[in-house]
């Protein structure tokens, strides 16, 4: 039997492992988790079934560690953990910005980060997959089949997690934020926010049913015809998003280099 720890049981934490025992991935009797907080930890093991220690507790009884906190509390946590996570445990990072390189100068634990995605909720979306050289084919496999119970995983570069992240992590956020403003836009029309909000959603989840089967060019070729309404509404976009987005992607950009560099300061004060 594999086991499995993890360390934060915060907004993605608690998702995955309640979505890995609804799912089947993971059975609740091989899991332990461990949080700060530990009674948010207790709440979670007690509605779930799983095991509940302190961090050190959960690595030793686990063969596969997920690491769910956030990137600033990675180097601590690390330091605690050091002398236990040994070449026989593998370690799955969901933190971002904590870079393959940066886990195996502070553990010799095989190593693999994963970004999941909020949209895992309803067992869809991407995880985003980096393995460490030292993952073995069976971890691989591991991964790959409790990710994929959870939606789609994918294997990248880790060079493009920080793009490709902010496409399949954080566009549930962007898709929100974009869908909120189409319909307040609606709603300076005169027409209540409330109704307004509630047909933009109903017209995505009908969107998002129909991309299963379409792409984007047929989907749009589709409903904008020549000469008609939706090409004056599609040609504002194709006029107005690529400046927009490629402001998205440097701000985001500026955010990673800024917790990156806080990183970097935190080891340099070692
Ligand atoms: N949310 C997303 O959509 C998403 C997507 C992809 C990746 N991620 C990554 O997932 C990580 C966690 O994000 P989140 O949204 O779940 O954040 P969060 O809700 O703030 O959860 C972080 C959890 O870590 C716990 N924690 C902090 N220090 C700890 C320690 N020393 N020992 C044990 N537990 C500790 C916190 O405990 P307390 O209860 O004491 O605060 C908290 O419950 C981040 O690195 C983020 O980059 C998140």
């Amino acid at each position: 039997m594999t086991t499995f720890g993890f360390i934060g049981t915060g907004h993605m934490g608690s998702m995955l492992v309640r979505k890995f025992i609804e799912t089947g991935a993971i059975s609740a009797n091989e899991i332990t988790v461990s949080n700060r907080t530990r009674e948010k930890a207790d709440q979670l093991a007690a509605n779930l079934g799983v095991g509940c220690k302190d961090n050190r507790d959960v690595v030793r009884l686990s063969d596969v560690v997920f690491l769910c906190i956030r990137p600033r509390e990675v180097r601590d946590v690390l330091m605690e953990l050091h002398d236990l996570l040994t070449p026989e445990k593998l370690l799955v990072s969901v933190a971002g910005d904590i870079s393959l390189k940066n886990l195996y100068s502070q553990c010799s634990a095989r190593v693999a980060r994963a970004f999941p995605s909020m949209a895992s909720e309803s067992l869809m979306g991407v995880t985003l997959l980096a393995l460490g050289d030292n993952v073995t084919e069976t971890d691989k496999a591991t991964i790959m089949s409790i990710f994929g119970a959870l939606g789609h995983p994918v294997e990248v570069k880790e060079d493009h997690f920080e793009v490709l992240a902010d496409l399949t992590s954080c566009g549930p956020g962007y898709i929100a934020a974009l869908m909120q403003e189409f319909a307040l836009a609606a709603s300076w029309r005169g027409i209540p926010r409330n109704v307004t909000e509630e047909l933009v959603k109903e017209t995505l989840a009908g969107t998002a049913r129909l991309m299963e089967s379409e792409n984007f060019g047929d989907l749009i070729a589709c409903v904008a015809t020549k000469g008609g309404i939706t090409e004056e509404g599609v040609k504002v976009i194709r006029e107005d998003a690529p400046q927009m987005f490629n402001r998205l992607f440097q701000a985001t950009k500026e955010k990673h280099n800024a917790v990156k560099k806080l990183i970097a300061d935190q080891s340099m004060k070692e």
